[in-house]
């Protein structure tokens, strides 16, 4: 691991204050900033080589493997640009529309769980999903996808090259491939990052006041750790870490975005504490992934932040605490590493796609 997690400038907010004068903190507002690692420890069964990245990455970039052979991975999960597409809810093939909002992929490493609902507990089994989902990839089975994979000489040499066994071209590699090239997916050395490693100027004196007021106010108590998405690293992936969203029903805001209807980990576990459980989400690169929320109903940063002071703390935010968090929230924008597109192998001869 390049970095570990830092427990860096414990009260940072009250060394800022003293270094810069630009607050007056007190004790009360101690919090553990943590910047984001540069790396992510890959689980035992499934250690990151170079070669299993390089697949991983073309597999993530590959529309053969879905049933129109038009939908990737990349296409509701663009790291090209915010790592989702863009929209309230994706759309696979056929034009299929979704229930719920695409997360970014970009950090998902970092996620305690997978899914808004946490129905998935590793990036390995999280990818199996897309490929068979309906409004997704909409393969028929797992089978189908490796018999498309399998069709293609190259893929079967970089599977014959990165894993062992006789027939390595398996969905269990695949899907491993696939999460060892997300575990590279990690957007270090954001302002933020740079501030609480001890660069006072990284911030403007907006975004320290926005730090500030995210911590006083209570965004902290769920959006903390690292990425902002719960108590990392005591939790490590497997263990999601659920608020109930909305919390406070009675807002004007339920009924304006709807958020009362899906009713997230319920969903899964059929337990009635679990009804509208969602996954506390990160808040890394949040300017760049709009619309906000599981249905995508909000379409503004500005307004899913008083939203969110509405719904989960029952407190209406004047405009210039959500401007100051909003400012906030941009300094968490990291560094995108810079990916080559990769050439995907071909398959020579018939057409792509069966019956097409
Ligand atoms: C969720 C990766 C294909 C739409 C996720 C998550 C990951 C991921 C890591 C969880 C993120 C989190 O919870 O923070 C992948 C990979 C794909 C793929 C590796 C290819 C194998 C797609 C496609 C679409 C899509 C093609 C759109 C048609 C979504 C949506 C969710 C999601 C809507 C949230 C669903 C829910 O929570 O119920 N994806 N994805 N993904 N992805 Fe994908
Ligand atoms: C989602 C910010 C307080 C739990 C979000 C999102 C933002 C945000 C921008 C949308 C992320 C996205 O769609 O990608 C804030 C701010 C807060 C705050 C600025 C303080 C004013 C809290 C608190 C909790 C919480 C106190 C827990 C009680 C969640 C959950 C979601 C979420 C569970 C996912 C909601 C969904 O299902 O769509 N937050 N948050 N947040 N936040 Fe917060």
């Amino acid at each position: 691991m390049a970095r570990a997690f830092r427990k860096n400038v414990v009260h940072g907010l009250m060394v800022a204050g003293a270094a810069t004068g630009l607050l007056a903190a007190g004790p009360a507002l101690a919090y553990d900033w943590q910047s984001l690692p540069e790396s992510v420890e890959a689980p035992q069964d499934n250690p990151t080589t170079e070669a299993k990245v390089e697949l991983g990455k073309k597999l993530y970039f590959d529309p053969r493997l879905s049933e129109t052979g038009t939908v990737s991975c990349n296409t509701c999960h663009n790291i090209r640009e915010g790592g989702d597409d863009g929209r309230p809810s994706s759309m696979g093939v056929h034009g299929r529309v979704g229930p719920r909002n695409a997360p970014t992929v970009w950090n998902s490493a970092f996620m305690s769980t997978q899914f808004w609902d946490g129905r998935a507990d590793s990036l390995e089994e999280q990818a199996k999903g897309p490929l068979l989902a309906h409004p997704e990839m909409g393969m028929p089975s797992h089978d189908k996808v490796m018999e498309r994979v399998k069709e293609v000489p190259g893929y079967r040499q970089a599977f014959n090259k990165v894993f062992d066994g006789e027939n390595p071209v398996t969905i269990d590699n695949a899907v491993k491939a696939i999460a060892a090239f997300e575990r590279t997916l990690i957007t270090p050395n954001s302002p933020y990052d740079h501030y609480v490693e001890g660069k006072k100027d990284a911030l403007t004196e907006q975004q320290v006041r926005g730090m500030k007021t995210f911590n006083q106010v209570g965004c902290t108590s769920c959006h903390s750790g690292a990425a902002f998405n719960g108590p990392q690293p005591s939790m490590p992936s497997g263990q999601g870490f659920f608020r109930k969203f909305p919390t406070f029903m009675d807002s004007k805001y339920v009924e304006k975005y709807n958020l009362a209807e899906d009713p997230g980990r319920y969903k899964v576990t059929k337990k009635e504490g679990d009804k509208h459980m969602f996954k506390v989400p990160t808040l890394r690169n949040v300017e760049l992934t709009a619309p906000y929320f599981h249905n995508g109903a909000v379409e503004s940063l500005s307004e899913a932040v008083r939203v969110m002071g509405k719904v989960q703390l029952n407190r209406d935010l004047s405009d210039k605490q959500v401007a100051d968090i909003v400012a906030f929230l941009k300094s968490l924008t990291g560094e995108f590493p810079e990916i080559t597109m990769p050439r995907l192998p071909s398959k020579p001869g018939e057409t792509l796609v069966d019956g097409a």
